[in-house]
């Protein structure tokens, strides 16, 4: 058996999958984020792994003795998160999260001043990334910048409480801005730009490669054998598109979580820096993909319902029945600010066009149809970095809506494939990447693509009422902009 965890924004979630890839337990813990201050999001890195072992607890107890079959974990996260540690490897400070923003002058100060780094870093420095986090804490927190003894990444945190080993792979090394992509190694000249060395960084392996065993205490506290293995993993982008089997050229996806992603497998390293097309190492070697990515995804859903004190669910089913056609309400997803396409970390939400006519429903329909816009520019920013798509799947948890799909087919003119299983996400991927560290199979045999649900196809009267929302859309973004600070 094989054990796969994420530790996401939102939750950590994890899964156990038997031989045959089917999933024997399922656990999903929440996690909190700290907003202190303006454009900040934080979370503690002890909260991770609080987290980690309540899941494990869940899938121990349904599990049984299956749960002592385990022989490998892989590990997913969130990615780009700037976890500090000292010399004694413990958190110097809460970690700083990809949808962070507030290091947006440090990322412009490395833009203007190594413009000959974007290229081999694969996108230009935004303030989601890891290195300019670094140039911030420099200028406003020198004493700990002082103390930093490593830097890693979330999920990085739980392999050290895991190994002991302080390791990372390629496809989460990939989002530091220090990764030279093509070479698959660490930028001496990327890391020297925020005063940091090599000394500072994990020892890099592949997704799919051994990275430690577990250490003897936690086998036993956990009942399991003490020689298991530990596997790279991968960012959460990584890791999801190995869940659904997307590794070969020209696989593309739609991942709807916290975030969102446009992704696109790639067989070369094809890097499109201004476009701020994500161009990174994959979770499995000798691959590469293409990525937009928005900070706004299903977690906009969860917003309206949280304020509309209503079920998601419930929510979903009363727009879908009362849905005719585009509504005449714009919604801009940006509640946290966004990167792909705008690089704007002060952009913000926003409902246009309110009649007295409005209802609740109204508004789901326009959150719904707003988080698809924002899909329509990424597939506008793959384009521009030269990809075109035919078809893609859909994961995450938003891909659970068949209501939400036929609004994406039909806003991007795209036939969407819903796959049997998608809500498991990278959790499912990593367990994979486990299997894959542990028996040293080859990734094509195991990273198969799951059964399809249903492809649904864009809806031709739909696909020409959506076509000037989407410019509206675009309008109104670029009106408002000089107002978002
Ligand atoms: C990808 C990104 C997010 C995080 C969230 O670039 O920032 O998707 O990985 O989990």
């Amino acid at each position: 058996h094989y054990l796969g965890i994420d530790v996401g924004t939102s939750a950590v979630k994890a899964i156990l999958v038997d031989e045959r890839q089917a999933a024997v337990a399922e656990a999903e813990v929440p996690l909190q984020v700290s907003r202190p201050q303006d454009l900040w999001s934080e979370q503690d890195p002890e909260t991770w792994w609080w987290a980690v072992q309540a899941a494990l607890k869940q899938i121990r107890a349904t599990a049984g003795a299956a749960f002592g079959d385990v022989c490998g974990i892989g590990l997913s996260g969130q990615m780009h998160g700037a976890v500090l540690l000292d010399r004694d490897n413990r958190p110097l400070r809460p970690a700083i999260l990809w949808n962070d923003g507030r290091s947006f002058r440090e990322a412009e100060e490395l833009r203007a001043q190594h413009p000959e780094l974007s290229r081999a870093m694969g996108v230009i420095p935004m303030p989601g990334f890891t290195a300019p986090k670094l140039a911030w804490l420099a200028r406003h927190e020198p004493e700990t910048f002082r103390a930093v003894r490593k830097v890693i990444l979330p999920k990085d945190y739980i392999r050290l409480k895991l190994t002991g080993d302080v390791v990372t792979e390629m496809s989460d090394a990939a989002g530091t801005w220090w990764l030279d992509q093509a070479k698959r190694d660490w930028s001496d000249a990327a890391l020297a730009a925020t005063g940091l060395t090599r000394d500072h960084m994990a020892s890099l392996t592949e997704g799919s490669q051994v990275s430690g065993t577990l250490r003897p205490e936690i086998a036993e506290q956990w009942g399991l054998r003490n020689d298991v293995v530990v596997a790279g993993g991968g960012g959460d982008a990584a890791a999801g598109a190995v869940g659904l089997g997307a590794i070969e050229d020209g696989s593309a996806f739609i991942s709807l979580g916290t975030s969102g992603q446009l992704f696109v497998t790639t067989e070369h390293f094809s890097p499109a820096p201004e476009a701020l097309v994500h161009s990174f190492c994959h979770a499995v070697p000798g691959r590469w993909f293409q990525m937009a990515a928005m900070l706004n995804g299903a977690s906009c859903l969860a917003w309206a319902a949280h304020l509309l004190k209503q079920d998601i669910g419930e929510l979903l089913c009363k727009a879908e029945a009362a849905y005719r056609r585009p509504s005449t309400i714009l919604f801009l997803p940006y509640l946290a600010g966004e990167r792909t396409p705008h690089n704007d970390p002060y952009a913000r939400g926003v409902i246009f066009g309110l009649s007295p006519e409005t209802d609740q429903t109204d508004l789901v329909q326009a959150v719904l149809e707003g988080v698809a816009f924002s899909f329509a520019d990424a597939r506008r920013a793959l384009e521009q970095a030269g990809t075109s798509l035919t078809h893609a799947g859909m994961i995450g948890g938003g891909s659970r809506s068949a209501f939400w799909a036929r609004i994406f087919a039909s806003v991007l003119n795209l036939p969407m494939v819903r796959y049997e299983g998608s809500d498991k996400g990278p959790a499912f991927g990593a367990a994979r990447l486990a299997r894959l560290a542990t028996t040293g199979e080859a990734p094509e045999t195991v990273c198969t693509t799951p059964n399809i649900l249903e492809t649904i196809e864009p809806e031709v009267h739909l696909v020409d009422l959506y076509r000037p929302r989407v410019e509206a859309f675009r309008s109104l973004y670029q009106a408002l902009k000089p107002e978002f600070v």
